[in-house]
């Protein structure tokens, strides 16, 4: 039987100097294939408005939408640590709210972790409420995109001296308030690696440099998935994307050159007995 993941080993692999190996998904079925691969970590991102709903940014994503999400990912990654991200105004609200709805991801979806984004003290709070209540969570900061309307788009940050000190201090902070784990995106390398060496929990990176604990992706990018847009961070592994596109074409050049089904292949068997019999009683009707 596989060994679940949990926190536990997750600081034992930084401990350890290993890397933590993160990707998002979305569903049932990629989670599986996930899991086979070995990556230690899944987010079942918001980016799922982009990536699956073909919403052109995460703020209209439900709770709904998460739990549905969430519950596909548990069912094919049973032993990986799995983190559910909390929607655009699931916790912007009030510690309660932000409390009862971190705990429907553990109870209806049976997530390890949640994680919310932002450095304010709103965040800040959140956290420590929801760590309070006992459940693990992440803190995301950076390039925080349900933050996209008050930084002008979903822009790199840390450029500066102040802006870079800023999020150090909030991630200081953010563990204070219990943080299990922080998210770092769209930095420069050089403020990841002051993040991560100032830290006592996990710290992983997607577009934060080579330093952090871990790295995260979005597997739809990495695989050549999704292709509205690529940020300057990803490295595509994969052509899944044209693998669908040939197939899809080749499906439907030979539907309609009769080539496919192929009846002595992809059809069903009936003894020589029946279809005589079944072509004899076809003649009288
Ligand atoms: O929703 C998501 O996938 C994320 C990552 C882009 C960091 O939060």
């Amino acid at each position: 039987m596989a060994k679940k993941k949990t926190i536990i080993e997750l600081r034992k692999m930084v401990a350890a100097g290993e890397k933590i190996v993160y990707l998002t998904g979305y569903d049932y079925l990629t989670a599986k294939y996930e899991e086979r691969a070995g990556i230690d970590m899944i987010l079942v991102g918001d980016s799922l408005g982009n990536v699956i709903l073909g919403h052109d940014s995460t703020f209209p994503v439900t709770m709904e939408d998460m739990i549905m999400h969430c519950k596909a990912v548990r069912k094919g990654a049973p032993n990986t640590f799995v983190v559910g991200d909390m929607p655009f105004m699931s916790y912007q609200l009030s510690d309660e709210e932000a409390v009862a709805n971190a705990g429907r991801f553990v109870k209806e979806a049976g997530m390890d972790c949640v994680k919310l984004e932002g450095i304010n003290d709103a965040a800040i709070s959140r956290v420590k409420a929801i760590n309070d209540a006992g459940i693990l969570v992440m803190g995301h900061i950076g390039l925080t995109p349900q933050f996209s309307l008050q930084m002008g788009g979903n822009r790199a940050q840390g450029k500066s001296c102040d802006a870079a000190l800023k999020l150090i201090d909030a991630a200081r902070k953010l563990e204070e308030a219990g943080a299990c784990s922080i998210l770092v995106e769209g930095v420069p390398a050089i403020v990841g690696k002051a993040i991560t060496e100032q830290a006592n929990i996990p710290i992983l990176g997607i577009g934060a440099g080579s330093y952090t604990d871990g790295q995260l992706l979005i597997f739809a990018d990495m695989v050549g998935y999704f292709d509205d847009f690529t940020p300057k961070f990803v490295k595509r592994y994969g052509d899944v994307g044209g693998e669908l596109l040939r197939s899809f074409t080749a499906y439907a050049q030979e539907v309609r050159a009769g080539q496919f089904p192929d009846d002595s292949i992809h059809s069903y068997k009936i003894s020589p007995e029946e279809a005589a019999a079944l072509e004899e009683a076809l003649k009288s009707r």
